[in-house]
């Protein structure tokens, strides 16, 4: 500023303590420099990219938006490095923070394809939360909905499966609260949410509690 490169509403200003105006139109070297908002983004995770903003080995879900867009992006929510579906990406911390936070109970769905058809005592077990191993408590209670002869639906999946004596052969996230992955996107393609999409995430809280043995749709 001290040198003369910046102009505020067409007048050059040298003091650094000037105080800004909603709107005002400020040129660094006679480029406009605009204000980006807090931005957020779904994509179709595909297998095989980690959900890290960077690794060494395999190639990350960040690289998948184009490099304008990747600065100061995070994950919101972890996928397993072979687990494909939604992931949502912000530069907003604190509303990623609302989304994940253990307390506010955000449901996700996801699709999974099992190595044995899932046994009714299993998915009743999934039902009413099972004990990982390593964890005080029990999982939280899990809709379960069979929707083909090997495949259910539920949240915090491979352990609690494995938990009930069955093993997930592939996992997709298909929903997080209110927002579904958009059907348009290929794996590896991503998009803007609406502002619908991100105040629905922000507010996301938890599911109903399916009763007990009643088969239940996606929370
Ligand atoms: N549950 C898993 O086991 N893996 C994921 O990536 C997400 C949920």
């Amino acid at each position: 500023m001290r040198a003369g490169r910046v102009a505020v509403d067409g007048a050059r200003v040298r003091d650094a303590a000037l105080r800004l105006a909603d709107g005002a139109a400020v040129v660094l070297d006679g480029v406009a420099v605009v204000e980006r908002g807090p931005r957020y983004f779904m994509l179709h995770k595909p297998a095989g990219c980690v959900c890290a903003t960077s690794d060494g080995v395999h190639p990350t879900v960040l690289e998948l938006v184009p490099e304008a867009e990747r600065d100061g992006l995070h994950v919101v929510g972890r996928l397993d490095l072979d687990v494909t579906g939604l992931v949502l990406l912000t530069d907003d911390g604190e509303w990623s923070h609302r989304v994940t936070a253990p307390r506010r109970k955000c449901p996700k769905t996801y699709l999974a394809e099992l190595a044995e058809p899932l046994a009714e005592a299993a998915a009743a077990s999934l039902r009413a939360g099972v004990r990982l191993r390593g964890e005080e408590r029990e999982t939280r209670p899990a809709a379960v909905e069979t929707v083909g002869d090997r495949q259910g639906r539920y949240h915090q999946v491979k352990r609690m499966v494995a938990a009930v004596g069955n093993r997930v052969l592939t996992l997709h996230r298909e929903r997080v609260g209110p927002v579904d992955l958009d059907p348009s996107l290929a794996p590896g393609a991503w998009r803007s949410l609406t502002a619908e999409e991100v105040a629905g995430l922000a507010a996301c809280g938890p599911p109903a509690v399916p009763s007990e043995g009643t088969s239940q749709g996606p929370s």
